[in-house]
C-alpha cells in the first residue's frame, strides 16, 4: 500500500515481542513504548527538508546542512499516545506538543473528543500523530480530522501495534497521511482489541489495570 511503512528494524520487533509479554511490568512497559517511538521516529523523519548554513568550527569556515524551516509538531493521542512523546523528544527536542483527547465508547467503539490543544503553527509544520494502538483506527482518524482542522496539511501517524482494518480505514479516510506502524497483527477480538496484540495500552502505561 501507497504511504504505508511497517517497521522492519530488529531492535523494534524485538522490543515489541516483550511489550506484549503479559508480565512485562508498568515500569519496563513505560520504557519500552519510548525506546520504541524514538527508533520510529528516526524512520518517521527519514525524508526531513535540509538547508544549507555556513558554520565556523576551531579550524574553518564550512557550508554544512541543517534541517530546514519550521521543525516539528508532534501530536499525542490521550492518553495512550503520551507514553511515545518522551523518546521523540530525546531526538527533536524542539518538537512542539499538541495534545488530543479521545477515548472509545466501550459500546460502539466510536471515538469521543474530550481535550484539543494545538500550536496555532501547525500549518507550517510536520506533525506526528501519535497513538500506540491503530485497532479500528476510528480514534487516529479522528484526531486528524482535528489537526487538518486546525490547518495542518503534512501529517504523518505512528502506530506501534496496528491491523489491516485500522490501517485500512485511516488510508481511506486520510490517503495523503503516510502511516507508520510497528507491526501488523491479525485481528481485532469481539471487544475491539487487538490480537494477540498487548492489552489495554493506556492502562499498562499508567498502571490504571
Ligand atoms: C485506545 C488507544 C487508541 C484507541 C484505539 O485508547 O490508545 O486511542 O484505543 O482504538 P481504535 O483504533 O479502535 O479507535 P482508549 O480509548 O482505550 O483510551 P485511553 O488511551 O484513554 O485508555
Ligand atoms: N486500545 C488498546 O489499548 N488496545 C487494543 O488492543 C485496542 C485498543
Amino acid at each position: 500500500m501507497k504511504n504505508l511503512v511497517i517497521m522492519d528494524h530488529p531492535l523494534i520487533r524485538h522490543k515489541i515481542t516483550i511489550l506484549r509479554k503479559i508480565e512485562t511490568k508498568h515500569k519496563e512497559f513505560c520504557e519500552l513504548v519510548e525506546e520504541i517511538s524514538m527508533l520510529m521516529a528516526y524512520e518517521a523523519t527519514r525524508d526531513l527538508p535540509l538547508e544549507k548554513v555556513e558554520i565556523e568550527t576551531p579550524l574553518t569556515k564550512t557550508v554544512q546542512e541543517v534541517i530546514s524551516g519550521k521543525k516539528l509538531c508532534i501530536v499525542p493521542v490521550l492518553r495512550a499516545g503520551l507514553g511515545m512523546v518522551d523518546g521523540i523528544r530525546l531526538l527533536i527536542p524542539n518538537a512542539k506538543v499538541g495534545h488530543i483527547g479521545l477515548y472509545r465508547d466501550h459500546d460502539t467503539l466510536e471515538p469521543v473528543e474530550y481535550y484539543n490543544k494545538l500550536p496555532n503553527d501547525v500549518n507550517e509544520r510536520l506533525v506526528i500523530v501519535l497513538d500506540p494502538m491503530l485497532a479500528t483506527g476510528g480514534s487516529v482518524s479522528a484526531a486528524i480530522d482535528l489537526v487538518k482542522k486546525a490547518g495542518a496539511t503534512n501529517i504523518k501517524l505512528m502506530s506501534i501495534v496496528g491491523t489491516e482494518q485500522g490501517i485500512n480505514f485511516v488510508h481511506k479516510n486520510h490517503p495523503d497521511v503516510t502511516i507508520y506502524v510497528g507491526i501488523v497483527d491479525e485481528r481485532l477480538n469481539e471487544h475491539g482489541y487487538i490480537l494477540p496484540g498487548l492489552g489495554d495500552a493506556g492502562d499498562r502505561l499508567f498502571g490504571t489495570l
